[in-house]
């Protein structure tokens, strides 16, 4: 027996020893393969008596259970060791930060500027969009402010190649020539409805109402806190029979309210001055809580659409009226956040932009 108990030890030293599958594989060859030493001692019971077989055999077989159990064992540690060291591989280190790719946003600016088409979308008002290279006609003279007229030196402006010597193309100084471009593309629409025979003369015929909103970038020569050379400008204009500066002040205080969420948001309507609107007046807002509580803020010019204008449009003065607004989207931008420096917003850095995702 004693031999028996020596083969299986061996046996189990062996199969310790081997570190991959391959050596355990080989390991077992020596003990159980067909030149392996259990095999040989099976051959060499061929010379014992059938008692003797019976005996030696059954010890054997015990000998051999025993190899094959430790055999086993080790298949299954060294599968084990196999798996964790590739688990341990493979491992994720699941609080480490993903790298996203960065998620785009609109701009704070373009923020504004869908939320107001959408409110005044919802009062009825088109968006148009335009130029921003403008001829000298529709960025002033249209707009009743003829060339040597003193309101075009607030316009420190930027002129480009094109137009004439005397009236060079310019970057507009404001979305007003939208007011110009909108109503004679909607008259022309109409007055070829109406037939109206009087050749190149003014439309008095009957029409809907030209009701259009504006917005878009606008340049002038300026550049500190509150102003950058490009910023952004939009348009209001509302022409028919019948509108009066009691819609002006309505549309403009529902738009205001809606846009700041603040129902007793106050407006103030201040006499100023613009060549093409007669009346003319800025319009102010007043917060009633919050951070700007109290102040009159600017944030809109205004007035009734002069006469010139309307006509300028292919209108007739005398049946046609309305009133025209031009707001700035950035300031209400400013407003709306509570950011004080207004070139934030064109610097492009994307830690302040991302901020109003
Ligand atoms: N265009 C004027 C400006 O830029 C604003 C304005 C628009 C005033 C429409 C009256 C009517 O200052």
């Amino acid at each position: 027996m004693n031999d028996l108990n020596a083969i299986v030890l061996q046996a189990q030293a062996a199969f310790e020893q081997a570190v991959t599958p391959a050596d355990l594989e080989n390991a077992k060859a020596l003990f159980l393969g067909k030149a392996g030493r259990i095999t040989e001692l099976m051959k060499g019971m061929a010379a014992l008596t059938v008692d003797e077989k019976k005996s030696r055999g059954a010890a054997i077989n015990l000998a051999k259970q025993a190899i094959e159990v430790s055999l086993n064992a080790r298949r299954q540690a060294l599968a084990d060791a196999e798996l964790q060291a590739q688990l341990r591989a493979e491992a994720l280190d699941v609080t480490l930060p993903g790298r996203q790719r960065g998620q785009g946003g609109l701009h704070p600016v373009s923020l504004t500027l869908e939320r107001i088409e959408a409110i005044f979308g919802s009062m009825g008002f088109d968006v148009a969009q335009g130029p921003e290279i403008e001829s000298d006609w529709f960025n002033f003279t249209a707009l009743n402010t003829p060339e040597d007229h003193p309101a075009r030196s607030m316009h420190d402006t930027f002129y480009v190649e094109g137009g004439s010597e005397t009236a060079p193309n310019l970057l507009r100084t404001h979305t007003s020539p939208m007011q110009i471009r909108y109503a004679v593309q909607h008259v022309k629409k109409f007055s070829d409805l109406a037939n109206n025979g009087e050749g190149q003369g003014l439309f008095s015929g009957d029409m809907p109402e030209i009701r259009v909103i504006a917005p878009g970038r606008t340049y002038r020569v300026d550049s500190d806190a509150t102003h950058s050379p490009m910023f952004h400008q939009c348009e209001g204009l509302w022409v028919g029979e019948n509108v009066s500066f009691k819609d002006l002040k309505f549309v403009f205080t529902d738009f205001c309210r809606t846009f700041f969420e603040s129902d007793d948001l106050v407006l103030r309507f201040r006499p100023s001055f613009f060549p093409f609107t007669e009346p003319s007046a800025e319009i102010d807002i007043q917060f009633q809580s919050g951070p700007l509580s109290g102040r009159w803020l600017e944030v809109a010019g205004s007035g009734q659409v002069h006469p010139n204008v309307i006509r300028n449009m292919g209108l007739d003065p005398e049946k046609y009226i309305g009133f025209a607004f031009g707001m700035g989207p950035d300031r209400l931008t400013m407003l709306r956040y509570g950011v004080n420096d207004l070139r934030l917003f064109f610097d492009g850095d994307i830690r302040f932009l991302s901020q109003f995702q």
